[in-house]
């Protein structure tokens, strides 16, 4: 699809729709959102952001209505197009809710005139979209016992989530159909809990407690708005991924500095948050550059120091001093089944064979690290997956492997909440933390 233009003026829906359909075809063609996005326009970014977290959000529902509406599949370019219209016609939380029906469809069409692939099949939109409108009824009922458009999951991945958690599966999968709260860490070298809480309240945003370090809002802020964000006084980060500092440092002896690893450590937050806890000779590795240059530039901005590393965690020999580390942090590369909340391309991406492979490398970097660890020292498995793949059945594998593994008390599987339509904060969206596996793997000390 070429990029349609963009005015000089305020954008219009139609030129959002154009561009949410483009992000939505990249993400049906294996691309991811973020990447995808980079290539609308700065204007138009945000809305176009918005409009296509919602149409990923309905997914399920708006293909399946495709389906129905039209006799032979459209060209995907079209399909999505057709999609981002109807999720706005659908949900009725939707973030263009303010659009009458008849603007979307108007608005739509306008967008498939205005491009040159699509305008020969601006009439045949125009007639499946005012077609859904006369008949949104009919049309819904047909497609509700389709469990995709029930959902907005793939199959696979519903079954893997009802197998894997048969009580709160329902929970789950409504939830990751939400956006997730916006959860800061305070930086304790800099302020405190109570003085950002009132910082924030001075700003009109209230807040509440998480954890040992964490405030989540009662509202999201753009970042730049966050008091105290460029001279490091907080961070953005997930209850759940703040965690694993608390979890690593019970296992930390007292009165010593301790050597500990965070193997991958890219974009940072986890190696920030321990630096801001724990006075720590700390060794930060990841096997992106890139993402290597991110954990440099965030432990600058919060005025922490850490030895930042380029290298594969799982090769030991390429980088390895020899000397035993008190504790290592293993954060695995995941399918990150638990942040579909904020990451709502995620579940269309992911095949279900991936999760066997990322296990398989979940295990690999587990086997490699172990023998790094001193005796008597911990090891904290996370994974941002709400899969048992990579969680429970991993830590059971891992333990019959190694018999000088013990395990601790931990979290194990946290499950994103449900939407708070009545809480404190009563605004719909999913609370409590992101989709996460923690373990707490002690060594064994020799006899
Ligand atoms: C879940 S993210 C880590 C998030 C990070 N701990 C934080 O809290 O900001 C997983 C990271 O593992 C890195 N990674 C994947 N395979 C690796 C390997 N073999 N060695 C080191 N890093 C690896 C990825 O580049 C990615 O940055």
């Amino acid at each position: 699809m070429s990029a349609p233009s963009v005015s000089p003026s305020a954008p219009t829906l139609g030129q959002q729709l154009a561009h949410t359909a483009r992000a939505v075809l990249a993400v049906r063609q294996g691309r991811s959102l973020t990447d995808a996005l980079a290539d609308v326009p700065a204007p138009l970014r945000a809305g176009v952001q918005a409009l296509a977290f919602h149409t990923l959000r309905e997914l399920g529902t708006c293909e399946a209505l495709v389906a129905q509406l039209a006799e032979r599949a459209p060209p995907p370019p079209l399909r999505a197009l057709m999609c981002a219209a109807l999720a706005l016609l659908t949900a009725p939380d939707a973030p263009g809710a303010r659009y009458a029906a008849h603007t979307v469809v108007d608005q739509a069409v306008r967008a498939a005139q205005h491009e040159p692939r699509w305008q020969r099949q601006a009439g045949f939109l125009n007639a499946c979209l005012r077609r859904y409108l006369r008949e949104t009824e009919a049309l819904r009922a047909a497609v509700a016992s389709d469990p995709v458009a029930q959902w907005n999951h793939p199959r696979w991945w519903i079954e893997r989530v009802q197998r894997d958690h048969p009580e709160a599966w329902r929970g789950i999968l409504t939830a990751n159909n939400h956006p997730g709260p916006m959860t800061l860490r305070v930086n304790r070298r800099r302020t405190t809990r109570e003085a950002l809480a009132q910082a924030l309240a001075q700003q009109g945003v209230a807040s509440r407690a998480v954890g040992d370090d964490g405030l989540e809002l009662a509202r999201a802020l753009p970042v730049e708005q966050l008091p105290g964000f460029a001279a490091g006084d907080c961070s953005v980060q997930d209850e759940a991924a703040q965690l694993a500092v608390p979890l690593l440092l019970q296992g930390l002896p007292a009165g010593t500095r301790p050597r500990v690893l965070d193997a991958c450590a890219a974009p940072g937050g986890k190696t920030a948050h321990l630096l801001e806890r724990a006075d720590a000779d700390l060794l930060a590795l990841d096997v992106d550059p890139q993402r290597c240059q991110r954990i440099t530039d965030n432990l600058q901005r919060l005025g922490l120091q850490a030895d930042v590393r380029c290298a594969d965690a799982a090769q030991p020999a390429t980088w390895w001093d020899g000397r035993p580390f008190d504790a290592i942090l293993l954060d695995a590369p995941c399918t990150a089944s638990g942040i579909v909340r904020r990451h709502p391309d995620v579940r269309w991406l992911r095949r279900d064979s991936d999760v066997a492979a990322l296990a398989r490398t979940q295990r690999a970097l587990l086997d490699a690290l172990w023998p790094l660890l001193c005796e008597g020292g911990r090891l904290v498995y996370a994974t941002c997956s709400v899969f048992r793949a990579e969680g429970s059945e991993q830590l059971q594998a891992f333990l019959q492997r190694h018999t000088d593994a013990l395990s601790a008390p931990a979290p194990g599987h946290l499950l994103p909440g449900l939407p708070d339509t009545v809480g404190e904060f009563n605004d719909n969206r999913s609370r409590g933390p992101d989709g996460f596996y923690y373990a707490c793997i002690d060594k064994a000390r020799a006899r």
